[in-house]
């Protein structure tokens, strides 16, 4: 801290100049010198995060590393953040709102306030609402307006109120019940509702239209289509809405506007942020999908890893030690980006889900006093799932010119709906997975290349560098719980790093414009309107659009 009572700058702190001379003098070291340094590196250098047993062995970084980047999280005030965050105070300060989704999956005996009122109650009572509902529909009971049963749910929303229900219901696909089709609809590119909708009988769907705000454009544009497709369908009957939609938000009066009855409105509060939100009343289709008791098995998972990152010694913290260890990679190896590689085929979802997790809380330039920052800040975040990414872009992480830190997530069981032919091929796809961490680490040197009897002239194409950082996240299996643990787990490494990087994590206000200028822009694609202040590239290209479209 200064006198005055702010942060020094972070690059400033000797924390980090005490990293930025052990960089120095760490410079080339391979990880090939790093274990043959410590015959017991892969596994002292491991830690057990609930059912995750997560290695950070094949990192570049000595016991020394560690030490210098836990003594930057205290000197950054990690620990008091997170308590504070615990603790229900406002630290989303632009916004001014507490950052609460800690308390969503509270046990039902804690208190946590906001502004004096405890907030747990509150959550389980919109949780046991959403119970009684789903179990409804599952069980045939909800009717739609005609007197069939719901068979689908479609899931209206974007964003937060997208990315998670729609990942974690591929994950979890194998709990789910297989005679309800459940599907997720965010693009405004009415193509999106289209295809999603149009093998489907409107008597027997079921509509959540999921909006923290019930503001987002693309979300009330596709709701509106949604309720004209069914109305067209149930021969316009305005009662028809009262049984078919439902709504998931913070704002019940732009719900009653738009023809939901508040009755069919489950509620959460503006201390979720959207994309911190999906274990909310946005997981709604979610727990259609999968029933309350699994739902509760996710939400349980989720508070493992939350009171191991709150009480966890910082040595074996593993959402502290994963954000550290980004931290270090941004900082002082220039690494842009983050892979995040899933050998789980129901985990397609996972890395999508986390880009918006991470990059719309750590994608910020200035810091908390509104001072640009001159220290990297969120990595670029991508990745698929496995064995495919090999045959993909995995050629550039093994011989490009990029530091790309990855994690690698696996299972040691298949989920137990396979049968056993196709359970068998697990075996093969962890066999990738462990081997592609290893060639990543240790790659292969000349010499290795030569004594293959390769031809000279080939040895360097044939040669791999190595030394490529990754972490592996070992599961027993891929469980509504394990899930649970997991996304806390990438929750609570961004908040780590948005401490340090001294940075507001919980706002995003570099989406704005845009929504902005498009509500500018759209007069003149459909009326031709003028528009004040287009750039002369973007009005050239309205122009080009106005032409193709023949207006
Ligand atoms: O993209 C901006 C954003 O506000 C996200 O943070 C949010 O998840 C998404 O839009 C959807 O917002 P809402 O749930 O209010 O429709």
């Amino acid at each position: 801290m200064n006198a005055d009572g702010r942060r020094s700058r972070l690059n400033r702190t000797p924390e980090w100049l005490a990293l930025g001379k052990h960089r120095e003098e760490l410079g080339q070291t391979h990880l090939r010198e790093l274990f043959a340094a410590d015959p017991g590196r892969g596994t002292g250098y491991t830690l057990q995060v609930g059912d995750l047993h997560i290695d950070y062995s094949k990192h570049l970084v000595t016991d020394e590393t560690l030490t210098l980047l836990r003594e930057l999280a205290a000197a950054t005030g990690v620990a008091e953040l997170r308590d504070a965050m615990f603790r229900g105070e406002k630290i989303n300060t632009t916004e001014g709102r507490a950052v609460l989704h800690t308390a969503l999956r509270a046990a039902p005996d804690t208190v946590v306030e906001v502004d004096g009122e405890n907030v747990v109650p509150g959550v389980h009572a919109v949780l046991d609402k959403m119970a009684g509902f789903a179990d409804r529909v599952r069980s045939g009971e909800w009717l739609g307006f005609t007197g069939r049963r719901i068979r689908n749910v479609v899931n209206v929303g974007i964003g937060g109120s997208d990315l998670g229900p729609a990942m974690a219901y591929e994950a979890l696909r194998s709990f789910t019940d297989r005679d309800l089709t459940v599907r997720f609809v965010s693009n405004v590119d009415g193509a999106d509702l289209y295809e999603a909708v149009r093998d489907l009988d409107p008597a027997e769907t079921l509509f959540v239209i999921a909006s923290k705000t019930f503001t987002t454009i693309e979300t009330i544009t596709n709701a509106t289509s949604a309720r004209t497709w069914l109305l067209e369908g149930l021969g316009g009957d305005q009662g028809a809405v009262a049984r078919h939609f439902v709504a998931l938000s913070t704002n019940e009066e732009k719900v009653a506007e738009f023809g939901i009855d508040p009755a069919n409105m489950f509620e959460f509060w503006d201390w979720v942020g959207g994309r911190y939100s999906f274990d909310s009343a946005i997981g709604l289709s979610l727990m259609v999908a999968i029933g309350p008791d699994a739902f509760r098995e996710l939400l349980a998972g989720f508070r493992t890893v939350d009171e191991h990152f709150r009480t966890a010694p910082p040595e074996q913290n593993g959402p502290l030690l994963l954000g550290l260890l980004g931290i270090w990679y941004g900082a002082f190896f220039d690494a842009q980006s983050h892979a995040v590689l899933p050998y789980s085929h129901y985990l397609s979802r996972f890395t999508a889900y986390l880009q918006q997790l991470d990059m719309e809380s750590n994608g910020k330039s200035v810091d908390r006093d509104g001072s640009p920052v001159d220290w990297q800040t969120g990595p670029v975040v991508w990745g698929t799932p496995g064995t495919n990414g090999q045959h993909a872009y995995y050629q550039l992480i093994h011989q490009g010119t990029k530091t790309i830190p990855a994690d690698f997530i696996g299972f040691a069981r298949p989920v137990p709906v396979l049968p056993t032919g196709l359970a068998a091929q697990h075996d093969l796809l962890m066999a990738n997975f462990f081997a592609q961490t290893q060639a990543l680490a240790f790659g292969k040197t000349p010499e290795e290349v030569r004594a293959e009897g390769v031809p000279e002239e080939l040895v360097p194409h044939k040669t791999f560098r190595g030394n490529h950082p990754t972490t592996t996240v070992l599961a027993p299996e891929l469980t509504p719980s394990v899930l649970g643990q997991l996304i806390a787990l990438y929750e609570h490494k961004v908040f780590v790093q948005g401490a340090v990087w001294n940075i507001d994590s919980f706002d995003q206000w570099g989406v704005e414009l845009g929504k902005v200028l498009a509500k500018r822009v759209e007069p003149a694609l459909t009326e031709g309107a003028a528009v004040e202040g287009l750039d002369a590239s973007t009005k050239a290209l309205v122009d080009v659009y106005r032409t193709l479209r023949g207006r």
